[in-house]
């Protein structure tokens, strides 16, 4: 396994907090906001209610005709709820899909940069990751010509994950559709659905049913903390899964279930709420980062990240994420994090408030200038 190098940046940030440092975080990957109160009701409710047992290993079965609902909805794709497992957020369902697919030297495509766990998964697993470079130039969208020129006998899988961690892309539907057709398993990444700030993000679904679909509440509803997430697959998967599932980890946490199910059918208001937030605040970042010089050839509309070109500072980002730290007091993630391609660029998080936001560009805007005449 390697590490996560951004835990390395937030845990060196709490070090510094403890000595009394005020330090801005633009590094972490995770929502500010509180959970929406029809979830936070919707659990103390499930344990009044005695929900604190073993649940069906593949999930409570209203949640996942809650999900079945939701994809329906807003996609338009009809999944039967037998097709769906509920997992303890999106990471393990992950690991049962790379646990399900590969036998050792198996390999699985995955973008460059992308989120900096699926190599590590990957390998868990016994496969090898492929990556394939994705640029700024093209807007950070993969190409399927790309992907087929990787395609081997070994090939089991390609990864995509739209909107995009680490660079807010949102895969258009024409390079969604190119790639479903281009005989790979496509497993889809979907965490970050919901969180689009221009035109809408489309599921695999809608071009092929027999992908493998990832995703979760821990973004979109800002419930990291409670672990919830879930995989729909091809029926034939289901009962293998299932019988992983059953051994690994019995079943996901049945309150928080229950929760699932308000989150999906009670917190449109919140959510949408939070997304207007986001909106606002990336606007106001991506303005900010470009005009203190960082290059961001595409503007990124989705999730909560910007990708930003820092080459002309630095061309070592681990470095420069660290100086940022202890010079600037703000934490931003290494762009070597999410592979080699990532190396020259800074992840800034705009999952904290825009007055936060904007105290950490002035700090990282006097430390350029200091920077400069040094
Ligand atoms: C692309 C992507 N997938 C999956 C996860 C993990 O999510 P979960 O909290 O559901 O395990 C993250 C978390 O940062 C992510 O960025």
């Amino acid at each position: 396994m390697t590490p996560f190098l951004v835990m390395d940046v937030l845990e060196r940030a709490h070090a510094m907090e403890r000595q009394g440092i005020d330090v801005v975080h633009l590094e972490v990957g995770e929502p500010d906001f509180d959970i929406p109160g029809p979830v936070r009701e919707a659990v103390a409710a499930a344990l009044a209610e005695g929900h604190t047992h073993y649940t069906h290993s593949l999930g409570d079965f209203e949640l996942r005709e809650a999900i079945a609902e939701h994809y329906a909805d807003r996609y338009g794709v009809s999944v039967d709820p037998e097709r769906i497992v509920v997992s303890s957020g999106t990471s393990p369902a992950m690991m049962l899909v790379f646990s399900l697919l590969l036998e050792a030297g198996d390999e699985v495509i995955i973008s460059d940069p992308g989120y900096a766990c699926y190599p590590n998964f990957i390998r868990f697993a016994g496969g090898v990751p492929v990556p394939v470079p994705i640029c700024e130039e093209d807007g950070f969208q993969l190409s399927a010509e790309m992907v087929a020129r990787r395609i081997t006998s070994r090939t089991r899988a390609l990864v995509i994950n739209s909107p995009s961690n680490p660079t807010g892309t949102v895969l258009s539907g024409e390079r969604m559709e190119e790639i479903a057709q281009l005989g790979v398993r496509v497993i889809s990444d979907e965490i970050y659905h919901g969180l689009v700030y221009v035109g809408r993000e489309r599921s695999i679904l809608e071009f092929t049913d027999d992908a493998i679909v990832l995703n979760g509440f821990s973004k979109l509803y800002a419930m990291t903390g409670l672990r919830l997430g879930y995989l729909i697959a091809p029926q034939k998967f289901i009962r293998p899964i299932q019988k992983m599932q059953q051994n690994l980890f019995i079943c996901a946490n049945s309150a928080v279930q229950r929760a699932g199910i308000a989150a999906l059918r009670d917190a449109g208001e919140d959510v949408e709420r939070m997304r207007r937030t986001y909106d606002e605040r990336r606007r106001y970042m991506v303005r900010r980062l470009r005009k203190l010089g960082f290059g961001i050839a595409a503007e990124p509309t989705g999730a909560f990240y910007v990708f930003a070109n820092a080459r002309h500072i630095s061309a070592d980002s681990y470095s420069l994420a660290f100086e940022i730290l202890e010079r600037a007091r703000v934490g931003v993630a290494p762009g070597i994090d999410f592979g080699a391609e990532g190396e020259g660029y800074l992840r800034f998080s705009y999952a904290n408030s825009i007055e936060r936001i904007a105290e950490g560009l002035d700090r990282i805007e006097e430390y350029l200038v200091d920077r400069e005449r040094r």
